[in-house]
C-alpha cells in the first residue's frame, strides 16, 4: 500500500497552554509540545482549554487569548513554524447557546464551529435540543470524541442520529491505536465505517503520555479508509476553521 505523507495538518483539539487545565505546567513544556506537533506534520493547532460551567476550569476568552499570542510569540522566537488558534473545549450543557452568543465561550479560531465535550458515560437527555438550538444561532457543534462515550460505544449508531441534525464529529487520533481501550478502538473504526468522520485531533495534554501526535492514528485509519480518503479528512479540518480565522491555506 502507497505510504501517504501526512503534512501541513491542522489539529483542531489539543491542550497546549501552560496553567490553565490539566494540559502543560510551563511554557518550556508547550514548546517542547509544539516541536512534537510539528516533527508529526501539524501546522496549525486549535488550542482548547477545558471550559466545564460550575468548576475551577472556566477560563475567560481574554485570558486564554492573551495566552495564544504570547506562545505564538515564543514560537516565533524559537523558530518553530507552528501557527496557534484560540478555542475551548466546552463541556456540554443546555445553557451552550446562551454562552455562546454572550462570549463566555470561544468556538474554534473563532469560527463557527464549537468543540463539545460529551460525558465519558452516557449522553446527556435533550442534547437533540441543543444541537438543534446551536444550530439556529448558526453555530456548529463538533462532538468531542464521542467513541470514549460509554453510551456510544455500545451504540455506535446513535452518532448518526446527532450527525442527522447536524452534528459534527471529532475523534482522537490514538483511539485507533488502542490508547483508549479495545471499546474505543472497535467504536472508532465502526464510525469511519459509517462515514461519520470529519475531523482526527491529537486531543494532546503533554509531552510524555498524551503527545500532540496523529499520524500513528491516521496510518491505523488509512489501512481501512485508504490514504486518498485521509487526506480528504485532512482538508476537512481547514475548512472548518479557515474561512473565519482568515487562516491563509499551507
Ligand atoms: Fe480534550
Amino acid at each position: 500500500m502507497e505510504n501517504f505523507l501526512y503534512e501541513n495538518m491542522v489539529d483542531i483539539h489539543c491542550h497546549l497552554l501552560p496553567n490553565i487545565d490539566d494540559g502543560p505546567t510551563a511554557w518550556e513544556e508547550s514548546l517542547e509540545m509544539a516541536r512534537l506537533a510539528v516533527q508529526d506534520g501539524i501546522r496549525v493547532a486549535v488550542t482548547t482549554p477545558h471550559w466545564i460551567q460550575g468548576t475551577k476550569w472556566e477560563p475567560q476568552p481574554d485570558k486564554i487569548r492573551d495566552k495564544v499570542r504570547e506562545f505564538n510569540e515564543r514560537l516565533k522566537e524559537e523558530k518553530i513554524p507552528l501557527t496557534v488558534l484560540s478555542g475551548m473545549e466546552v463541556g456540554i450543557s443546555e445553557n451552550l447557546p446562551e454562552l455562546v452568543s454572550s462570549g463566555r465561550i470561544l468556538t474554534l479560531g473563532d469560527s463557527n464551529y464549537l468543540l463539545v465535550e460529551i460525558p465519558f458515560i452516557s449522553l446527556p437527555l435533550g442534547i437533540e435540543e441543543i444541537i438543534f438550538k446551536l444550530k439556529t444561532i448558526g453555530i456548529s457543534p463538533i462532538l468531542a470524541h464521542p467513541e470514549r462515550n460509554k453510551e456510544i460505544q455500545k451504540n455506535p449508531k446513535r452518532v448518526l442520529e446527532l450527525v442527522k441534525i447536524g452534528a459534527l464529529v471529532q475523534v482522537t487520533a490514538g483511539s485507533f491505536c488502542g490508547y483508549f481501550g479495545e471499546k474505543a478502538k472497535c467504536c472508532v473504526l465502526e464510525l469511519a465505517k459509517f462515514g461519520v468522520l470529519h475531523a482526527v485531533a491529537s486531543d494532546a495534554h503533554s509531552v510524555d503520555n498524551r503527545p500532540p501526535i496523529v499520524t500513528d492514528g491516521l496510518r491505523v485509519l488509512e489501512q481501512f479508509i485508504g490514504g486518498e480518503q485521509i487526506e480528504l479528512l485532512l482538508a476537512n479540518a481547514y475548512s472548518l476553521i479557515e474561512k473565519e480565522s482568515g487562516l491563509i491555506r499551507l
